[in-house]
C-alpha cells in the first residue's frame, strides 16, 4: 500500500484495518474472525499469524454458504498443514467457542452487515453484535486489538453503527483506547472502529 493508493481507492477503512492487523499480530498469535463471510479477512489473518506449527485462527459465521465460501478460499490459497490451524464454526458470534480462553486473543475482527453476493436479509444485528463485542473484550490479550467495520449505508447498518459507537464511547478510558475512522465527505461510507486494550500494571 503506497501513500497515494491509500487515498486514491474508495476503501480507506480497509487499508487502515489491514495495516493495523499487520502491526498488531505476529506469527504464532491467536486471532478471531467473528464474521467470516466469503473468507477474505480470514485468509489475510491466516497469512499473518499461521505457520505449520504455530498460531490459530477461529472464524465464525451463521450461514452455511459463508462457511463453504471461506473453506474454499482457504483451500485455494493455503497449504493443508496451515489449514489445520484454522477452526471454522457455523454459529453466531454471540457466544465464542469455549476453546477460546480469556485474554489470549491478539486480534478480533468484525466486518458487519450481510454476505456480499448472498441474502441481504441475513445481516448482523444490533443486539447480538453488542453482546458479542462485550464478550470479545474479555478474550482479548493485553495490547490486543478489535476492529469493527460498520456499513451505515443500509438502515440496519446505520442503527448498528450508532449502537456500537455509543457502547464503545462508554468503555473505561484507562483500559481502552477507542478510535473511529470515517470518510467524512462521502455520505454513508463504511467506517472503522478500533478498540485497543491497554496494559495496566
Ligand atoms: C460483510 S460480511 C463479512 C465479510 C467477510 N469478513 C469477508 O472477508 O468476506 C458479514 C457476515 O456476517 C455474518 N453474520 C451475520 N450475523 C452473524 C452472527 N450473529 N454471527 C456471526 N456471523 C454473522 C453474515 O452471515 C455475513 O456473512
Amino acid at each position: 500500500m503506497t501513500f497515494t493508493s491509500f487515498f486514491a481507492g474508495r476503501q480507506p477503512h480497509i487499508h487502515t484495518a489491514h495495516a493495523l492487523w499487520k502491526s498488531a499480530v505476529e506469527q504464532g498469535d491467536m486471532v478471531i474472525d467473528a464474521t467470516c463471510g466469503n473468507g477474505h479477512d480470514t485468509l489475510r489473518l491466516a497469512q499473518l499469524v499461521l505457520t505449520t506449527h504455530s498460531g490459530k485462527v477461529v472464524a465464525l459465521d451463521i450461514q452455511e454458504e459463508a462457511i463453504k465460501n471461506t473453506k474454499k478460499i482457504l483451500e485455494e490459497n493455503l497449504g493443508k498443514e496451515i489449514q489445520r490451524r484454522i477452526e471454522l464454526h457455523q454459529r453466531s458470534h454471540i457466544e465464542f467457542p469455549e476453546t477460546v480462553e480469556k485474554q489470549t486473543v491478539k486480534l478480533i475482527v468484525y466486518n458487519l452487515g450481510y454476505l456480499p453476493g448472498g441474502d441481504k436479509q441475513v445481516t448482523t444485528r444490533v443486539e447480538s453484535t453488542l453482546k458479542s463485542l462485550q464478550n470479545a473484550l474479555n478474550l482479548l490479550a493485553p495490547q490486543g486489538l478489535i476492529t469493527v467495520t460498520c456499513y451505515p449505508g443500509h438502515p440496519e447498518g446505520k442503527r448498528e453503527e450508532n449502537a456500537v459507537l455509543s457502547w464503545a464511547a462508554g468503555l473505561e478510558a484507562q483500559k481502552w483506547r477507542i478510535v473511529h475512522q470515517q470518510w467524512l465527505n462521502r455520505l454513508h461510507s463504511p467506517s472503522l472502529l478500533l478498540l485497543y486494550k491497554v496494559i495496566i500494571d
